[in-house]
């Protein structure tokens, strides 16, 4: 049984009293569901009081990014060792990673490393563009990149990492793929990929999530589907009603 989970990525939103306000907001309600792992991915500055605010509440907390270095001279840069005493996730290879920051999947398999070193879980990012699907190339595209975000990658148990297909043509554009669409890839190739390198029991315990345009009305078309264990959400986790009808979907499913 893998359990469900609602993943919130509020990107380069929220200051660190906004973030106040929202996990304020967002708490009764997100209390309230039951049977769902529930993460919030505020941006760096605010994760410190994040951690505080979510203490005690049984909701999880993740950062949007990290470098795989322990520390040393790199400027700009936050290491799993700045993260793991208050993060229990953090999400490596986003689509605008790789698209406005050149992340590549060998630095992403980096990151899962590091991320696994130091008892971070990997939300690992990947999905094909709006080109690679229009020419038919997205199961190529998609085993290509957990192939190269899972090289030399090991784990004893599935719950250590989080898989999240994100087609980058759904992403904050209201389009979202089609839930049968995302059940098959995940059924056909993400799952058997997996169990290729890590072994058939370890892919059928990793949670893959679908994102992209997931909102309160098309949730539940998601997450009734048996191969997709939830949503990484992006603009409808920073609206507190959203959010949580979200996670509500994914609790009644
Ligand atoms: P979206 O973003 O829900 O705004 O489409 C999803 C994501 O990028 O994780």
């Amino acid at each position: 049984m893998r359990t469900p989970l609602a993943a919130g990525n509020w990107k380069l939103n929220k200051t660190v009293p906004e973030t106040c306000r929202l996990i304020v907001e967002l708490l009764p309600g997100l209390q309230a569901v039951s049977g769902v792992e529930i993460v919030l991915f505020p941006p760096f500055p605010s994760l410190m009081v994040a951690s505080i605010l979510l203490e005690g509440t049984g909701l999880h907390l993740g950062a949007q990014n990290m470098y795989w270095e322990v520390k040393g001279a790199y400027t700009g840069e936050v290491s799993p060792l700045m993260l793991k005493d208050f993060c229990q996730y953090v999400i490596v290879g986003h689509s605008e990673r790789r698209k406005y920051f050149g992340e590549t999947d060998q630095d992403i398999n980096r990151k899962v490393k590091a991320a696994l070193e130091h008892n971070l879980i990997p939300v690992i990012c990947v999905g094909e563009t709006l080109e690679e699907n229009e020419t038919g190339r997205a199961a190529e595209i998609i085993s290509k990149q957990v192939k190269g975000c899972l090289t030399d990658v090991t784990v004893t148990n599935g719950s250590q990492m989080v898989i999240a297909y994100e087609p980058v043509w759904a992403i904050g554009t209201g389009r979202a793929a089609t839930a049968e669409g995302v059940d098959l890839l995940i059924r056909n190739v993400i799952r058997p990929i997996m169990a290729g390198m890590l072994g058939e029991h370890i892919a059928q315990s990793v949670r893959v999530l679908y994102g992209g345009s997931v909102n309160p009305d098309n949730a539940a078309e998601f997450f009734v589907k048996p191969e997709i264990d939830g949503a990484l959400v992006g603009g409808a986790s920073l609206k507190g009603d959203e959010f949580v009808n979200i996670a509500k979907a994914a609790s009644q499913a």
